[in-house]
C-alpha cells in the first residue's frame, strides 16, 4: 500500500517587495500566475490532496489554484504556522509534502526524488537543499558527519562558522505525517523575526529520535519571487525551458530569445516560428505551421499547414484552418477561419465565420460592434471579398458570392451573387487642367492664408 501523499503549498507571505496590490503569487511567469506552476509540478506526483495557505483577503489566489482546497492564515506567523494552519485540512498519518507558492521553476522530477528519499529512510523529514552561489538569504543546513542535516539555522540567526555553509534550505521539505503534528506541537517562536519557523522541525525530529535526511537539487529550480527584477529573472528561466521542450519536440526558432511561449502552449512537429512572436495563454498549434515575425497569439487554434503572419494578431476564439493564410496586419478575434482562407493583407476578422477556401482581400473590415451590441459575420465557402469591403454584422455572405471591392454589405448576399455595395465612379472628361487652376488659385490666395497647415 502506497503511502497517502499530500501537499502543502505556503502561499500567503505578503511579498511586500512587489510593491503590488496583487498578490506576489498571482504575477504571472509564461503566462500563468506562478502558483500555478507550482501546483502543476505537485499534480504530476499525484498525491491525494493539495492544500493552500493563502493570506487573508487573497480569495483570488483560491481561484487561481481551484479545485485545490485553501485554507486562510490571518495573521501569517511564520512558515511552521503555515502548516499548522493547514494541518486539519489534511488526512490524518501518510505523508506530507511542502512547496512554497513564489519558487516556479520547481520541477516535478526533483520533488519526487525528495519524496522517494524520505520513505526509503524512513525519515521524519527529508529537505531538498542545495549549494547556493550566494548563500546569504537562505537558511543553512547544519549537517551531522554522515551528512544528515541536525538543523536549520536562517541567515539572520546563523552564527559566523555556520554562515559560511553553502548548503542551504529552498524550502521544500517532505514529512512523515504520522508524527508532524506532535513535531509542530514543539514549535515555538524563539527566533530573530518572533515567527514559527517550518526549518526547527529538523530538530525536534532529531531530538525525538529520529532521523532527516537532504535531497540536493539543482540551484536554478530554486529560485524565488520577491521582487519585480527576480520575476523578471524567473520569467527567462522559465521561458528558457519552455523553448528548450518546444525545440526537443519539433519545432525550429530562429532566435529562441525572442520567442515568448505561455506554459500551455501546444506546438506540433515541424512548426517554424520566427523571432519576435508572443504566444498568450490557450494557443495549440498544429504540425508544419509557419508562424513569421511579429506575431502575436493568444487563445487560438492553428490547424496544420496554416501560414500566419509576418505581424498578425490572433485573439482569443480564433480557430484558423488548416492551410489557411493570416498575412500581414491582419486580425483575427473569436473567428472560425475554414481550410484553406486567405486573408493576407490589413483586415480585421472579428466575430465571423469564413468558409472554406474563401479570400478576404486587403483591408476588409468585419464590422461587429455597433456601440451597444457585437454581431456575428457568416461568410460561406469559396466566397470572394473584395479590398476594403465593409460587412456589417450581422449578414451573411453566401457561398461562391463576389462582393466588390470597397462594398459596405449591410445586408445578406445570396450564394453565387455579386454584391456591389459603393457609389459609381463618375468621370468627367478633359476636366482635370480646369480643376488644377481652380487649385493654385486658392493656394496663392492670401485671403485662405490663416487656413493653411
Ligand atoms: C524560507 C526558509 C529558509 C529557506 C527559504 C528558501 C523558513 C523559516 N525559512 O525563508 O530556510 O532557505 O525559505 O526560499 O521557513 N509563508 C506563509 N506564511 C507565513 C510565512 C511565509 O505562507 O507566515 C510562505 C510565503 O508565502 C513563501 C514561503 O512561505 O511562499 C516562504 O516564506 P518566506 O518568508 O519567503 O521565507 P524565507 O525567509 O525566504
Ligand atoms: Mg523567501
Amino acid at each position: 500500500m502506497p503511502l497517502t501523499l499530500s501537499v502543502v503549498l505556503l502561499a500567503a507571505g505578503a511579498g511586500k517587495r512587489m510593491n503590488s496590490d496583487l498578490p506576489k503569487v498571482l504575477h504571472r511567469v509564461a503566462g500563468v500566475p506562478m502558483v500555478a506552476h507550482v501546483v502543476a509540478a505537485v499534480r504530476a506526483l499525484k498525491p491525494s490532496a493539495v492544500v493552500v495557505v493563502i493570506g487573508a483577503g487573497h480569495e483570488a489566489v483560491g481561484r487561481a489554484v481551484a479545485p485545490c482546497a485553501t485554507v486562510t492564515q490571518d495573521p501569517p506567523k511564520g512558515t511552521g504556522h503555515a502548516l499548522m494552519t493547514a494541518l486539519p485540512a489534511l488526512p490524518v498519518g501518510g505523508e506530507v509534502l511542502v512547496v512554497l507558492g513564489d519558487a516556479p521553476l520547481l520541477s516535478a522530477d526533483t520533488t519526487r526524488r525528495l519524496v522517494e528519499a524520505r520513505r526509503e529512510a524512513g525519515a521524519a523529514v527529508a529537505v531538498l537543499g542545495f549549494r547556493a552561489a550566494d548563500p546569504a538569504p537562505y537558511g543553512r543546513l547544519v549537517c551531522d558527519a554522515a551528512g544528515e542535516p541536525m538543523k536549520i539555522v536562517e541567515a539572520r540567526d546563523c552564527t559566523p562558522e555556520q554562515f559560511k555553509i553553502d548548503l542551504v534550505n529552498s524550502g521544500v521539505m517532505a514529512f512523515d505525517g504520522a508524527l508532524l503534528p506532535a513535531l509542530l506541537d514543539r514549535l515555538r517562536p524563539t527566533n530573530a523575526q518572533g515567527e514559527y519557523y517550518i526549518t526547527d522541525l529538523v530538530e525536534h525530529a532529531r531530538a525525538v529520535g529520529r532521523r532527516c535526511v537532504v535531497v540536493e537539487g539543482p540551484e536554478a529550480e530554486f529560485l524565488g519571487v520577491n521582487s519585480r527584477v527576480e520575476l523578471a529573472a524567473v520569467e527567462a528561466a522559465m521561458q528558457a525551458r519552455l523553448r528548450r521542450r518546444a525545440m526537443d519536440g519539433g519545432v525550429t526558432m530562429i532566435d529562441p530569445s525572442s520567442v515568448w511561449l505561455s506554459a500551455d502552449t501546444v506546438l506540433g512537429r515541424d512548426v517554424r516560428i520566427e523571432p519576435h512572436t508572443v504566444f498568450g495563454p490557450g494557443v495549440r498549434v498544429g504540425n508544419r505551421v509557419d508562424i513569421k515575425a511579429f506575431c502575436h497569439i493568444e487563445g487560438a487554434e492553428i490547424g496544420d499547414d496554416a501560414v500566419v503572419g509576418p505581424y498578425a494578431r490572433v485573439r482569443p476564439g480564433s480557430r484558423i484552418g488548416r492551410a489557411a493564410h493570416i498575412g500581414n496586419f491582419v486580425e483575427v478575434k473569436n473567428a472560425t477561419l475554414g481550410e484553406g482562407v486567405k486573408a493576407n493583407h490589413l483586415a480585421y476578422v472579428g466575430d465571423a465565420d469564413i468558409g472554406a477556401r474563401s479570400n478576404i482581400g486587403a483591408g476588409v473590415i468585419c464590422v461587429n460592434y455597433d456601440g451597444f451590441g457585437k454581431w456575428r459575420t457568416v461568410v460561406g465557402a469559396d466566397a470572394f471579398v473584395g479590398s476594403n469591403a465593409a460587412l456589417v454584422a450581422p449578414v451573411r455572405v453566401g457561398d461562391r458570392t463576389n462582393v466588390t471591392a470597397g462594398s459596405v454589405i449591410t445586408s445578406d448576399v445570396a450564394d453565387d451573387a455579386v454584391a456591389f455595395g459603393r457609389a459609381r465612379q463618375d468621370d468627367k472628361p478633359g476636366a482635370a487642367p480646369a480643376m488644377r487652376a481652380k487649385l493654385k488659385a486658392r493656394a496663392a490666395d492670401p485671403a485662405m492664408k490663416h487656413r493653411k497647415a
